[in-house]
Formats: C-alpha cells, structure tokens, sequence
C-alpha cells in the first residue's frame, strides 16, 4: 500500500510530480483541484455549489472535499494505493485521511513566489487569473500551511526544493521516499 500526499502552493508542481509519482509506484494520481474543475464543467450539483469558490481561489468547504476523496479512494484501482494532489489543505482534512484512508508520508514542495507567479503566467486554466493565483496564495500561507506541522510531529513530512528543474525535483522525492516507501509497504502487508 502507497499512500503519498503532496502539499505546495500554486504552481508548486504537485500535478506534474504526482504523474511521475503515481507511474513510477502504479498507482492513480488523485488531483481535487481536477475533480472540482470536473464537477463545474458538467455543471454537477457540487459543482454548482463550488464554481465560485474556485474561481475565487478560495477553499471549498472540507466536508464537500472529504466526501469527493471518500468515494475517489473506496474506487477499485485505489487497493494499492493512491497519490494526493492537492489533498488535504486543511487539519480538518489530515485528521480525516489519517482516520479514514492508508496514513500518508507528506511531500511538500517549497517554492519561491516568483517561480509560483512565473510558471502560472505560462499556463492557461480559468483559475490562473493574477486576483485568483493570490487568493489561492493567501490560503496557502493561512490554511494549508497548517498542516505541515500536522505532519511534521507525525513524523511523515519531506520537505523538498521544488524550485529545480522537473526531473530534479522528482529525483529528490524519489531519494526522500525510497527507504519509507518500501518499508511502510512491507509493515502494511504484514498488518493484514
Ligand atoms: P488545485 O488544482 O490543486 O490548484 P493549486 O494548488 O493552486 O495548484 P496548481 O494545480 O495550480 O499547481 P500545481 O502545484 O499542481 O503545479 P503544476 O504541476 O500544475 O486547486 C484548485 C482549487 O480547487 C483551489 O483553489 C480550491 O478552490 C479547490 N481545492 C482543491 N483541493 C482542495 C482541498 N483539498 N480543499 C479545499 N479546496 C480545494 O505546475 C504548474 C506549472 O509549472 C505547469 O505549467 C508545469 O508544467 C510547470 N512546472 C511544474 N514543475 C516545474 C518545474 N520543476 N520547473 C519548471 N516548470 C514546472
Ligand atoms: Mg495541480
């Protein structure tokens, strides 16, 4: 069992981490942010409940996030595992998973904000706008920050320089992870 939550601000490159991530270990990438912009696509009622909070760059309300990841993480291809991106940003939503799925091992990728306001000018989602990208900022520093120390005193946090380039970004997870994956595997094997 794999269970990897990477935790940044925007632009940080969960997404682009978490592909190589879930390739490498065969297992899905599960990306909130992806399924909200699912949900306000085809207009689906959580969707209309949470179009103008992601707009806005603002966190959607946990219970809304905790009940899309439950129903994600309970899916057949998540048995082995799963790798979060963008999941949990708040206590609320660490103590959960801790509760409800596999105890993760935490990556965070700490990048400047000019490298952050860089790399978004380059892209071209609905929820790059500048007054978005500084909302979603804002949460960073005052909600999802929180949790680091959340996994700190667990134990369970890798703190990685996301500001290399991709592939030296994803080698320094990969050295991070390597000894605790395998072993974190191996007890949970043992445990069933
Ligand atoms: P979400 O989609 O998670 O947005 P985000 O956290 O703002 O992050 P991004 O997806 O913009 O960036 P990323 O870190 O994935 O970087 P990427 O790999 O794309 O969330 C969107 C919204 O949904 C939130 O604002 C909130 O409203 C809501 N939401 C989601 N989850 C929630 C939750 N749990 N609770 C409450 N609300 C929630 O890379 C960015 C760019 O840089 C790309 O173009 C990429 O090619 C490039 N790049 C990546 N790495 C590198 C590198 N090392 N060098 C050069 N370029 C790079
Ligand atoms: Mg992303």
């Amino acid at each position: 069992m794999i269970s990897i939550v990477l935790i940044g601000p925007p632009g940080a490159g969960k997404g682009t981490q978490a592909d190589k991530l879930a390739e490498k270990y065969g297992v899905p990438h599960l990306s909130t942010g992806d399924m909200l912009r699912e949900h306000v696509a085809r207009k689906s009622p959580t969707g209309i409940i949470v179009a103008a909070q992601v707009a806005k760059g603002e966190l959607v309300p946990d219970n809304i996030i905790m009940d899309m990841v439950r129903i994600r993480i309970a899916c057949a291809n998540c048995t082995e595992g799963y790798i979060l991106d963008g999941f949990p940003r708040t206590i609320t939503q660490a103590t959960w998973l801790d509760a409800h799925g596999a105890k993760p091992l935490a990556i965070v990728l700490e990048v400047t904000e000019e490298i952050i306001l860089d790399r978004l000018a380059g892209r071209e989602r609905q929820d790059d706008k500048v007054e978005t990208v500084k909302n979603r900022l804002k949460e960073y520093a005052t909600m999802t920050s929180q949790v680091l120390p959340y996994y700190e005193q667990a134990g369970r946090l890798f703190r990685i320089d996301g500001n290399k380039s991709i592939d030296e970004v994803f080698a320094q997870i990969v050295q991070a992870l390597e000894p605790h994956v395998s072993s974190a595997s191996a007890s949970t094997a043992q445990g069933q």
